[in-house]
């Protein structure tokens, strides 16, 4: 074996027990993380009739729980996924549960959501991972929106047998150039609470499904998503 192999061995042999450690720390820290998040809503609760002092918890509680984003999402980062294909035997059932998840964000920052469907046939996927990919999206289009023009597009296309084709569309803040080379870095982001990891993940989640991503954006003007994820032959035939 040559002595560059094994350095390059050894190191990979590191970066491994260093990823494992690196989950089992972030489990770790999550038990008393959400011990502080329950004590801190006891505290407000004493706190009620002490606006300063409520202030004061009302901040650790916000930043107990972006901290717990971040934990989470390291977690996300680090497993090992591999997609479980099932039948979705209706988009339109599908893009309604993504719409109740990313709805409070939504209406928080006044973006409508808008879904437009074509095509007949019943897609694959992993459900509980593509929906993970697409919810990353939609929140990541709901922010950009947020700064434009408050509008966030899902749109599926069912019918070519052999890839279903999303794609999420915003009118909002756009990507420059020298964000767009970096926006799949891990722990890359432009935003005060962002963890970075989001497009990561979803690049890891489309990934596993053999799907591909591509994005056009204009800044001012908004972005676009696409995702692809390829179909196993003859499994299209049931019809949603
Ligand atoms: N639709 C979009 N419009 C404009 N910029 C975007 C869009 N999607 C992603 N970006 C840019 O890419 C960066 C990385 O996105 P990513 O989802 O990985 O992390 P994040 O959104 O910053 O953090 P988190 O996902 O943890 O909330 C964002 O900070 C933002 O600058
Ligand atoms: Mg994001």
């Amino acid at each position: 074996m040559s002595e560059s192999f094994e350095l390059h061995s050894q190191r990979a042999a590191r970066l491994i027990a260093m990823g494992q450690m690196a989950a089992s720390m972030a489990h770790e820290i999550r038990n008393p993380l959400g011990s502080m998040e329950l004590f801190c809503t006891l505290l407000k609760k004493d706190l009620s009739s002490q606006p300063d002092l409520y202030q004061l918890a009302e901040q650790m509680h916000e930043s107990i729980k972006v901290l717990d984003r971040i934990i989470a999402n390291c977690l996300e980062f680090t497993r090992d996924r591999s997609a479980k294909l099932k039948t979705i035997p209706s988009v339109e059932d599908y893009f309604a549960q993504i719409l109740r998840d990313a709805g409070p964000k939504a209406d928080a920052k006044g973006i409508t959501i808008e879904t437009e469907l074509v095509g007949e046939l019943a897609p694959q996927a992993d459900p509980y991972l593509l929906k993970q990919a697409l919810l990353n999206l939609v929140f990541n289009a709901i922010d950009a929106a947020a700064e434009g023009g408050k509008h966030v597009k899902l749109f599926s296309n069912t019918s070519d047998s052999a890839a279903w084709v999303i794609k999420i569309t915003d009118n909002g803040s756009g990507i420059p150039d020298e964000v767009r080379e970096r926006i799949f870095e891990p722990f890359y982001t432009t935003k005060d609470e962002g963890t970075g990891l989001g497009l990561a993940i979803v690049h890891s989640l489309i990934s596993a499904h053999d799907g591909t991503l591509s994005l056009s954006s204009e800044p001012g003007e908004g972005t676009e998503i696409t995702i692809s994820i390829p179909q196993p032959s003859g499994a299209n035939g049931g019809q949603s």
